[in-house]
């Protein structure tokens, strides 16, 4: 069955993109040549002068003044990095999994607001942000890559790092799965819209890998349940001693933002090739600054705000302007009281075989280990550009910074319009505008349906804790509230 390196029980535990199996191997470091046309003698003499003019100059001057955060930028934003999940066609056809009778005219715009996702300020064929040409031995299809979960927008405007809270990504792979005729994916990916269960998808794709990276018959992992993972905003990072809600990793690590390549369709070989240009992605990621807050604030407040910030909240959340200092400090679940699920999730096996695998090996620029550790906490992340990043608190149980701030005014059940305009958008609480529900779905609502709700009864999902707000008066909560439209 295709590759020898993967063998028929690997295949039937992961059935997802066996259609593409022949092609993972292929080394995808160059789109292959794409025009027919190319055939013809006069446009191959074009091309081979077009080159040759190119090898004269222009190219080598601009890959050598290109920066490695540029270089990154054009990885991030131009390559494919794991094969496709469907072919075009499968693509293309989606509506008739949405049990229309034509394609509507509106297909693409149809596309981004049935899962969430944002049109690109880049070139990308035609695709919403997140999804991708990609390659394999078969031919062109449609993959994702990490603007799928890393870009989005809000009030209109798209923003690359900003987390897609809105996306309902099982969704996206059930329905992509169904127009290309492939089973679903084996595990849960996400139980509420705009979370993730990226510890058990980790820990699920890690099971086919060797210490090497090589791929085996999978062993079984336990894969921690109902962690419902928010996405944080990419431009905090530069901050960020340490990384992920627990602060779990060294935040220099380049290896572990690999994880997401680990589909059994890429060779290990493959995936370890690719770390100098995850280098120049990381490079590019500590260049991201926080979209500005669009609406008038007031300035006398938020001065008022900025002093009740510095006494209460800096201790963890450090301070900003020039001079300012961030501590990454991880509290322990006993003091911040957030839902303790994702901290205390158990990932043993899982842990124990990434530390001892080419990811748990990485070294600094000076030899130095970049490792992670298991911590009972979660961190507290930097504020910047917080007004942006609703929901809130590591599993985005809280809809806006007010209800952050204020925790029995906190709604236990309620839903949104999972859309990112500027009606959607809450200037006042500082987050997404909500419809709050008396009862969570039952069991008959269909599975996408119910994602739209979010539920705080449910497991991962409470939305206790941090209390540090509650003991403000209104009027200067509101004042903190003013402050932190600044940064
Ligand atoms: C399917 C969704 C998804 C995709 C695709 C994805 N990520 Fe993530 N990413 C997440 C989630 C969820 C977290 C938070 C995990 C946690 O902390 O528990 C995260 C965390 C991160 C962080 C740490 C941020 C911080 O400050 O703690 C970085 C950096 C990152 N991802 C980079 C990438 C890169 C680079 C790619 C593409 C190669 C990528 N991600 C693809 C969902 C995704
Ligand atoms: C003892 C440390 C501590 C103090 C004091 C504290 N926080 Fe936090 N804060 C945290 C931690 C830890 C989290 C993350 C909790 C989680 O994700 O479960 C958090 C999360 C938040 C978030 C959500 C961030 C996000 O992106 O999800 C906001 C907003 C916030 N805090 C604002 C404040 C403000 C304003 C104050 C002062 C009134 C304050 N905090 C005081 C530790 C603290």
């Amino acid at each position: 069955m295709g590759s020898p390196l993967l063998s028929q029980k690997a295949l039937d535990f992961c059935p997802i993109y066996s259609e593409y199996i022949q092609g993972i191997y292929k080394e995808r470091r160059e789109p292959p040549m794409r025009e027919n046309h190319m055939r013809t003698w006069g446009a191959s003499v074009a091309v081979v002068l077009a080159a040759w003019t190119a090898s004269l100059g222009a190219e080598p001057r601009e890959s050598r003044t290109k920066t490695t955060a540029e270089r990154g930028r054009d990885a991030l934003l131009g390559q494919a990095f794991a094969p496709p999940i469907v072919t075009w066609k499968a693509y293309e056809n989606l509506w008739k999994v949405w049990g229309l009778k034509e394609k509507p005219a509106d297909f693409d715009r149809r596309v981004r607001e049935r899962y969430s996702l944002s049109e690109p300020p880049y070139p990308n064929k035609g695709l919403p942000m997140g999804l991708r040409e990609a390659s394999g031995l078969l031919g062109k299809g449609v993959g994702v890559d990490c603007m799928l979960c890393h870009a989005s927008s809000i009030t209109g405007q798209p923003v690359i790092g900003l987390g897609n809270s809105a996306l309902d990504v099982q969704f996206l792979f059930d329905e992509l799965s169904a127009a290309q005729g492939i089973p679903n994916l084996p595990i849960t990916v996400s139980q509420a819209r705009g979370t993730h269960e990226a510890f058990a998808t980790t820990a699920y794709l890690f099971q086919f890998r060797n210490a090497d990276l090589s791929l085996r018959s999978p062993v079984k992992y336990v894969l921690a349940a109902n962690t419902c993972e928010d996405v944080p905003a990419w431009w905090l990072l530069k901050k960020k001693k340490t990384m992920y809600h627990s602060g779990g990793q060294d935040a220099r690590s380049v290896r572990s933002i690999m994880s997401f390549m680990l589909t059994p369709f890429n060779s290990g070989r493959y995936i370890k090739s690719q770390e100098p240009t995850f280098k120049d992605i990381r490079s590019y990621l500590l260049t991201l600054r926080p979209p500005k807050y669009p609406f008038p604030i007031d300035e006398k407040k938020a001065a008022h705000g900025q002093q009740i910030f510095e006494k209460t909240c800096a201790r963890c959340h450090g301070t900003y302007g020039p001079g300012g200092s961030y501590p990454s400090k991880v509290v322990d679940l006993n003091v911040i009281g957030t839902d303790p699920t994702l901290a205390s999730c158990d990932i043993g096996d899982f842990a124990e075989a990434f530390r001892n695998s080419w990811f748990g090996k990485e070294k600094d620029d000076q030899g130095k280990p970049v490792s992670g550790t298991m911590n009972r906490g979660y961190q507290a992340p930097p504020l910047d550009g917080v007004w942006a990043t609703a929901p809130y608190f590591h599993n985005g149980a809280v809809p806006t910074v007010y209800h952050v701030l204020n925790s029995k005014a906190r709604p236990k059940v309620y839903t949104r319009s999972y859309r990112t305009d500027k009606d959607d958008y809450d200037p006042v609480k500082l987050g997404w505008k909500i419809t709050v529900l008396k009862s969570g779905p039952d069991a008959r609502t269909p599975a996408p349906e119910r994602r739209k709700v979010y539920d705080a009864a449910q497991p991962g999902r409470g939305n206790g804790g941090h209390p540090f707000g509650d003991k403000l008066s209104e009027e200067e909560r509101m004042a903190v509230i003013e402050y932190l439209k600044t940064l």
